[in-house]
């Protein structure tokens, strides 16, 4: 099994646990990137890559126009569609980030949390250039993912120099990418499409954030 799929396949088992797992049950609403993310789409089009459970979601349609939320996973999905059933400007597809089949164009906006990382760094420009074409000029583009933690250092390399951790669920032992790109990479990967981009790090959160717009 590819490790895409393997990401994908560990998703789907943890999809019933991950909203609480994740801790989101007691952040509702209130991340301290809430604030910047809610502004950063503020009267856009968005579109969502990998939504999970739709925390943020929930947090960026309080400012959005509108939001197509998408994750691989139709368990996630569900889990997003029931816990936002009445915030009415969302709405919800089965998508795969790479080829974003049924997905239209003409976003003004879009964003992912907690995606990046998982990427192989052999896919990263295809799936920017499929996201892109959702998108119109002058789109806002924002994602977040995390920065190496304690757990960093037992992760191995593959032979394609991607960074593996191993992670257990249902007894059942799962190889997923974790790859934590540095303020270089990142540059020297949306540089050439992109304008006015922010890198940014959040130690205390364990978190990076990069941001730009389309050319
Ligand atoms: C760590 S979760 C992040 C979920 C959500 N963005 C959040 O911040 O809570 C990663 C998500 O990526 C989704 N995913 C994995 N592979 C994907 C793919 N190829 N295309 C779209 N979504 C994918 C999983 O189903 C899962 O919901």
């Amino acid at each position: 099994m590819s490790h895409v799929d393997e990401i994908i396949e560990y998703y789907d088992t943890l999809a019933p646990q991950y909203h609480r797992k994740s801790g989101y049950n007691d952040l509702s609403g209130t991340h301290s990137h809430a604030d910047r993310f809610r502004k950063l789409f503020n009267g856009r089009d968005v579109l969502e890559i990998a939504c999970g459970t739709g925390y943020w979601t929930e947090i960026v349609a309080k400012t959005a126009k509108s939001i197509l939320a998408t994750d691989v996973n139709r368990s996630m999905v569900k889990q997003a569609k029931k816990r936002l059933s009445e915030v009415y400007n969302v709405e919800f597809k089965v998508s795969n980030a790479y080829s974003l089949v049924e997905i239209p164009s003409g976003f003004s906006g879009a964003f992912s949390v907690l995606w990046w990382c998982f990427m192989p760094k052999s896919r990263i420009k295809e799936f920017l250039k499929t996201l892109h074409s959702k998108l119109k000029p002058d789109s806002r583009v924002s994602f977040m993912c995390q920065l190496a933690d304690s757990d960093a250092g037992n992760h191995l390399p593959d032979s394609n120099g991607n960074m593996i951790a191993r992670r257990m669920i249902n007894n059942r032992y799962y190889s997923i990418i974790k790859n934590i790109p540095s303020e270089e990479e990142l540059r020297n990967t949306l540089a050439p499409i992109s304008t006015d981009l922010k890198y940014s790090k959040y130690p205390v959160d364990g978190l990076w954030s990069v941001s730009y717009s389309i050319l």
